[in-house]
């Protein structure tokens, strides 16, 4: 079993005195920490600080139980993207049965960003508090003042009370009628596809509440502006939404996307001047068709592109059996970014795999091959 390999991985490591160094990545294989222990940062992203990268995600036990949130966000350190350092624990649940972000509790896609005004890092990710499922679909925030942490958890909530997406007509700017919610209360949405999905009632009902947000990422634009990205209403559409100038909440301005379509797993990325968003179908665990959308402007209008994934039978069209959590821009080199994404294992979650695959541009469009391994010298093969 995975985990016994793991072990004995340690076991030598630890008698050599340290992991021999890597040199390629090998999407999908485990993948080892300095201790010889595969990396445990599920639904994560990179960030890149002073020269170290830095990878968080979402701490997974063995078995089911991994599922839910029993330790926190862990965090590694690298310089170089193969050899990771365990940093430990960035931000760990707490055992107070008060705290929203109590062990036991649903704690996913962390994702941290730097602000150069308040010299704070600033994490975000998808809370869902203890005992309600998934339903509560909330995010929650942690700052920290050193890059590993500990990062203090300060609050969480449902983004964008009280005011309207961007890019909605003036006649949807009104909360449900009484009509309209006794509609929806009839439906049962499970969050992903249904034919019933009522494309403009969601948002309207979540109007004073706050909107749902589930599935997440964070992007910082060239201009110093960062963005949260996460599904929202039931998982039926996407919020851009930008944040305040300390980044830890939202700013109110907002816009909806693809209402309908179902996207989450979203991963944004910025290339030449345009925004290229990676996402999934809503398939919980289970992998589907990656999905690749463009805009010019952050806030739209995004077109959809279709599957990004090429390759042979179902490996393109199950995105390599994985699902997208971010896009890494690789330091140092042009137009090099690589395509992170998990392959879950929900049966046994601390052996959930990582696969990252280069990004390449045919037509000015990013797609994704599968390699067995690969290493950095592949951005200047194909730098254009
Ligand atoms: C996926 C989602 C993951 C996690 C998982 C739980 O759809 O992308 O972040 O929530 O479902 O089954």
């Amino acid at each position: 079993m995975a985990n016994a390999r793991a072990r004995t991985q340690s076991g030598a490591a630890k008698a050599a005195g340290s992991q021999p160094s890597r040199r390629t990545f090998q999407p999908g294989a485990l993948w080892f920490d300095n201790h010889g222990v595969h990396i445990n940062a599920h639904g994560g992203g990179v960030l890149y600080h002073d020269g170290i990268y830095f990878w968080f995600g979402e701490h997974k036990i063995a078995g089911t139980a991994g599922n839910r949130a029993q330790i926190g966000v862990h965090v590694y350190s690298s310089s170089d993207l193969y050899n990771w350092r365990d940093e430990g624990i960035a931000l760990a649940v707490s055992d107070d049965t008060k705290s929203e972000i109590v062990r036991g509790c649903i704690l996913e896609r962390p994702k941290v960003i730097f602000n150069p005004r308040t010299k704070k890092f600033v994490m975000w990710f998808h809370l869902e508090p203890f005992g309600h499922g998934y339903a509560s679909a909330r995010s929650g925030v942690a700052v920290a003042d050193k890059p590993t942490g500990p990062y203090t958890f300060l609050r969480s909530f449902r983004p964008n009370a009280g005011v309207w997406p961007q890019n909605i007509s003036t006649k949807l700017r009104k909360p449900l009628t009484r009509k309209e919610l006794a509609r929806l209360e009839q439906l049962d949405l499970p969050g992903g596809a249904v034919p019933y999905y009522p494309k403009d009632l969601l948002f309207r009902r979540d109007f004073a509440g706050g909107q749902m947000a589930r599935d997440m990422t964070l992007f910082v634009d060239d201009d110093g502006h960062a963005y949260h990205i996460y599904a929202s209403e039931e998982n039926g559409a996407l919020h851009i939404s930008r944040l305040s100038r300390d980044f830890l909440s939202p700013t109110g301005k907002f816009v909806r996307i693809f209402p309908g379509r179902f996207h989450e797993a979203p991963a944004l990325m910025k290339w030449h001047g345009k925004y290229f968003l990676f996402s999934s179908d809503c398939t919980g665990c289970e992998p589907n068709a990656a999905r690749l959308s463009v805009a010019e402007n952050i806030f739209g209008p995004w077109e959809e592109l279709g599957n990004p994934c090429i390759g042979p039978g179902d490996q393109a069209a199950n995105t390599f059996n994985s699902q997208s959590t971010f896009i890494l821009p690789v330091q140092g080199k042009r137009d090099a970014f690589i395509f992170m994404a998990d392959s879950w294992r929900p049966e046994n979650a601390i052996d959930g795999r990582y696969v990252w695959l280069p990004i390449e541009f045919h037509r000015g469009v990013p797609v994704i091959a599968w390699h067995d391994h690969w290493d950095l010298n592949f951005f200047n093969k194909e730098s254009k």
